[in-house]
């Protein structure tokens, strides 16, 4: 179960600098960071990104957000056992009022919008979402002995 799964950190997180605050905590819980970039998503990339949600009357919002380029994201690949499931659980719930203090929304996330992390919900959009945001030399491949 050495799983792969993709997080962003949102514009409102880079904003309120909590870039380190935010991938720290995957560090401190021992797992191990693939692949990291910041950058400036286009609307081609985040409306690839969010292509299931496309239907969705916030669509059209949430993709303007994103892409505005008010602050930059930051891309990351988290690598190892059961990632996918206990990214989530670290993440919390889409709304931070919703989410228990400890988890990344509940502790940091100002709005439905502005929740600071996206995270992969499955082993489906990690494997699309993965390779739609870096490509294969991008990703480091490292032997995490500590
Ligand atoms: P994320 O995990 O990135 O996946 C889709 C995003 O849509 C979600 O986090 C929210 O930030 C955003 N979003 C905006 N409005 C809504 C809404 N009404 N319901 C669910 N998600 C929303």
């Amino acid at each position: 179960n050495q799983e792969r799964s993709f997080f962003m950190v949102k514009p409102d997180a880079v904003q309120r600098g909590l870039v380190s605050e935010i991938i720290g905590r995957f560090e401190k819980r021992g797992y191990k960071i693939v692949a990291m970039k910041m950058v400036t998503p286009s609307r081609e990339l985040i409306e690839a990104h969010y292509d299931d949600l496309r239907s969705r009357p916030f669509f059209e919002g949430l993709c303007k957000y994103m892409s505005s380029g008010e602050a930059p994201v930051v891309a990351f690949v988290v690598e190892g056992k059961g990632i996918i499931k206990v990214g989530r659980d670290m993440i919390g719930v889409t709304d931070p009022l919703k989410s228990a203090p400890g988890t990344i929304r509940g502790d940091t996330g100002v709005s439905i919008g502005m929740n600071s992390i996206h995270g992969s919900d499955g082993v489906e959009g990690a494997a699309s979402e993965i390779p739609l945001w870096f490509s294969q030399d991008e990703i480091a491949n490292w032997n995490k002995t500590a």
